[in-house]
């Protein structure tokens, strides 16, 4: 059984085209996307030998021999063929960087699915700025974490987001699904735990309580 992040990370996969899963480890979202009836080729890719053999293990303990590997770096030897790319798992430096390494490739991609476990704020404006736009998003709670994954898909046509929709997703605020406002009202009891520890008048509690302001507007 994966984890509801893993499953919803599969869930996130709309096209039986060539998926790529970047920093793959055990494998587990290839794993079921094979197991689900996905008929494409995938790959697993992994830049470090321990995680590359864990995943090789788990693929064969799941007799599963139609899946690639590659022990690779990021997206420096996925074939062009390879339409959606799923990086999951890791920090958002770590994703811009393996992008950034391989801009050349992306025009062959039509879909990022991306869980990035850090600076989530970061994360729509940067792919919005590569020529994608947010096809679809969930928020999700596993082990006292908020997770946002986000796919991305290739569009020519340029929409315009507002800064909420940037940082918490236009498809999330247009729901407001139960998941969401708890996302949202945790958002806001981190930011007045540090008011309580600063003087009220201060720039940065300013600031925060301006952020509150915004976010109670999202509820
Ligand atoms: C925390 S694990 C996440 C595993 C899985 N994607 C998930 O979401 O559960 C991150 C994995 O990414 C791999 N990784 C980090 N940078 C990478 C890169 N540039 N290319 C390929 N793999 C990378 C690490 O070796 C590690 O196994």
């Amino acid at each position: 059984m994966i984890s509801n992040r893993l499953q919803n990370i599969v869930d996130l996969v709309v096209e039986d085209n060539n998926i790529a899963d970047i920093g793959s480890d055990h494998g587990y979202v290839l794993i079921s996307l094979r197991n689900k009836g996905f008929k494409s080729k995938l790959l697993g890719v992994e830049n470090k030998l321990a995680p590359f053999k864990n995943l090789e293990n788990n693929l064969k303990e799941n007799k599963i021999n139609n899946v690639d590997v590659s022990l690779s770096d990021g997206l420096q030897k996925v074939p062009s063929d390879y339409k959606t790319i799923i990086i999951a798992g890791m920090g958002f430096e770590t994703i811009q960087k393996i992008i950034e390494e391989s801009k050349q490739s992306i025009d062959n991609i039509d879909y990022f699915i991306i869980d990035s476990h850090t600076s989530f704020q970061k994360v729509r404006p940067y792919f919005i700025s590569l020529g994608f736009i947010i096809d679809e998003e969930k928020i999700i709670y596993e082990d006292s974490i908020y997770y946002q994954l986000i796919r991305f898909k290739k569009d020519n046509v340029k929409r315009e987001y507002t800064k909420a929709e940037l940082a918490y997703g236009p498809l999330n605020i247009k729901r407001k699904d139960n998941m969401f406002k708890d996302f949202i009202r945790n958002e806001i009891s981190q930011k007045m735990t540090i008011i309580d520890k600063i003087p009220s008048t201060n720039e940065k509690a300013l600031k925060l309580k301006s952020e509150i302001k915004e976010l109670e507007e999202l509820l």
